[in-house]
């Protein structure tokens, strides 16, 4: 483990609701939610369906405005960030892996994988080549030019993991990233990510439904009710 404790990502107090169809009340799905990232921390967080962990994913990227409370990036308030500044931090420090993907259908595999460094204004040429390369390493060197709707889900699920990995983010938040995949495949992801960790010191926030992916992690949550739980995990399996 090359945990060193220095928390990256920090929530504290996240509550969230939303209005019921009658907008006769509220659901509230999170209540009071604290979590703690450290710097090349692998976390997995399980949960029943309809619990709330992409809503609590999209929080801690600074993609949905939480209730109350706060999240914290290397110490600053995310959700106090100018909005530029909030946009760099989705954009460059974080690696959003969606859990349906959200590929542009419009544009090809490649230039999905190349659309964060076009953001961030990286020339066509060196985004090119990073994006193939990343393409190449998920096992897609023959579909640069297919269009997510000539992809299947498995595939599309390795463009939309290639494409968090485009800006060389500090942290990954990925919603099922491998939910699509079979065991090869799943096994190519998670050994990239916990690669990456190892290299350089890479933080992932992981939610799976798989035990066996989540007893690898450094760290295992539960959100249930609301709330969030940590659970210990046996010293033979962390
Ligand atoms: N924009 C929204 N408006 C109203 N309700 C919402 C909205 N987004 C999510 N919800 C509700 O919040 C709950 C949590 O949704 P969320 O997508 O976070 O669950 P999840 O734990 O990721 O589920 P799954 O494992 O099926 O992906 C669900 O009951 C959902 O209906
Ligand atoms: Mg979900």
């Amino acid at each position: 483990m090359t945990q060193t404790g220095t928390p990256v990502l920090r929530a504290e107090h996240i509550a969230k609701s939303f209005d019921t169809d009658a907008g006769t009340g509220k659901l509230e799905i999170l209540k009071d939610i604290e979590l703690s990232v450290a710097l090349s921390e692998i976390v997995a967080i399980v949960g029943s369906s309809g619990c709330g962990k992409s809503t609590l994913l999209h929080i801690l990227g600074g993609l949905d405005r939480p209730n109350s409370g706060d999240v914290y990036w290397e110490g600053d308030s995310v959700y106090s960030l100018k909005p530029d500044k909030l946009a760099d931090f989705r954009n460059n420090s974080v690696g959003f892996v969606f859990q349906f993907h959200h590929l542009l259908p419009e544009f090809t595999a490649i230039e999905n994988v190349m659309m964060p460094a076009f953001i961030k204004g990286i020339g066509q040429k060196t985004a090119e080549k990073k994006a193939s390369a990343l393409l190449e390493r998920f096992g897609l060197g023959s579909r640069l030019t297919h269009r997510p709707s000539q992809l299947s889900g498995g595939e599309q699920q390795r463009v939309s993991m290639a494409r968090a990995l485009m800006n060389d983010p500090s942290i990954i938040l990925a919603d099922e990233p491998t939910g699509n995949l079979d065991e090869t495949n799943t096994e190519l992801i998670l050994s990239m990510l916990f690669e990456l960790r190892k290299d350089r010191d890479l933080s992932i926030v992981l939610i799976t439904h798989e035990e066996e992916i989540a007893s690898r992690c450094d760290s295992l949550y539960t959100l249930q009710s609301g709330v969030l739980t940590k659970n210990e995990l046996s010293a033979d399996l962390s």
